[in-house]
């Protein structure tokens, strides 16, 4: 079977980047949504804004399986850091996603998943450890070949690439106290974000492929608001189009 790469994006501006890697293009609108579907090198791929939140996420990946019948999904986008080590650059691809915020208790377990019977959903072996490679390949380029100079100086960047579980839940993490309570209940977490579980439980019950990779933009602590932003305009999108264009070249 031809693949067919969902790809989507939790910022714009990061998406729009990775719109440009595109040729033959098309544009479909659905549910306030733009899906661009064309080829990224040899590979079909659709490339859509998320927008923010487990909903919306939800939304807009169960439209790129139903309506553009894609193959495999590819999420990309930043996250907030739990793990000690951790720092803003690095970046995370996913082993399993779970939702920090889904507490059905007392009828199921704390962050279980209903009618699902698990807390955590695995992402795809082989679709993670091609992001695994797609990103080495870029950290031994360089990452100043992707950034340029100044932002490599500006952020201090030294990227290193880490395999591990992602939590998501529809808040902004950016305090010591939230970003503790999370890690004291989910030590495994690495980091946090607002998409990647909600579109790994699409993924689950669709039986689609996926993978979630997530670039460090902050620490999810007081200072998550500032760092966040700079970090999106100046060194998000950059690396956001270098790691699916190399994803594309490696598939
Ligand atoms: N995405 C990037 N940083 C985040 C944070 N601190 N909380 C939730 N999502 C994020």
């Amino acid at each position: 079977m031809t693949r067919n790469i969902g790809i989507l994006g939790a910022m714009a501006q990061e998406i729009d980047e990775v719109k440009a890697l595109l040729t033959e293009k098309t544009v479909v609108k659905i549910a306030n949504r733009e899906f661009v579907v064309g080829k990224i090198g040899n590979v079909r791929c659709v490339v859509a804004f998320s927008k923010w939140g487990k909903v919306a996420a939800t939304i807009t990946a169960t439209l790129l399986i139903q309506e553009f019948a894609v193959t495999d999904l590819i999420f990309i986008g930043t996250a907030g850091a739990l793990a000690d080590g951790l720092k803003v650059g690095d970046i995370v691809v996913s082993k399993r996603l779970v939702q920090h915020d889904l507490d059905a208790r007392p009828i199921i377990a704390r962050f279980e998943l209903p009618l699902l019977n698990r807390v955590y959903v695995d992402s795809d072996p082989d679709l993670t450890a091609l992001a695994g490679r797609a990103v080495t390949n870029l950290i031994n380029k360089g990452v100043e070949s992707i950034v340029g100079k100044e932002a490599v100086k500006e952020f201090n960047l030294n990227p290193t690439l880490h395999f591990g579980d992602i939590a998501s839940g529809d808040q902004f993490i950016n305090s010591d106290e939230k970003r503790n309570e999370i890690l004291s209940l989910l030590p495994e977490v690495m980091c946090v974000e607002m998409e990647g579980a909600a579109v790994a439980q699409v993924c689950l019950e669709f039986k689609v492929p996926f993978t979630v990779i997530r670039t460090i933009s902050d620490s999810a602590d007081h200072n998550a608001r500032v760092d966040f932003g700079k970090f999106i305009v100046e060194v998000a999108n950059a690396y956001s189009r270098a790691i699916v264009g190399e994803i594309m070249r490696l598939m």
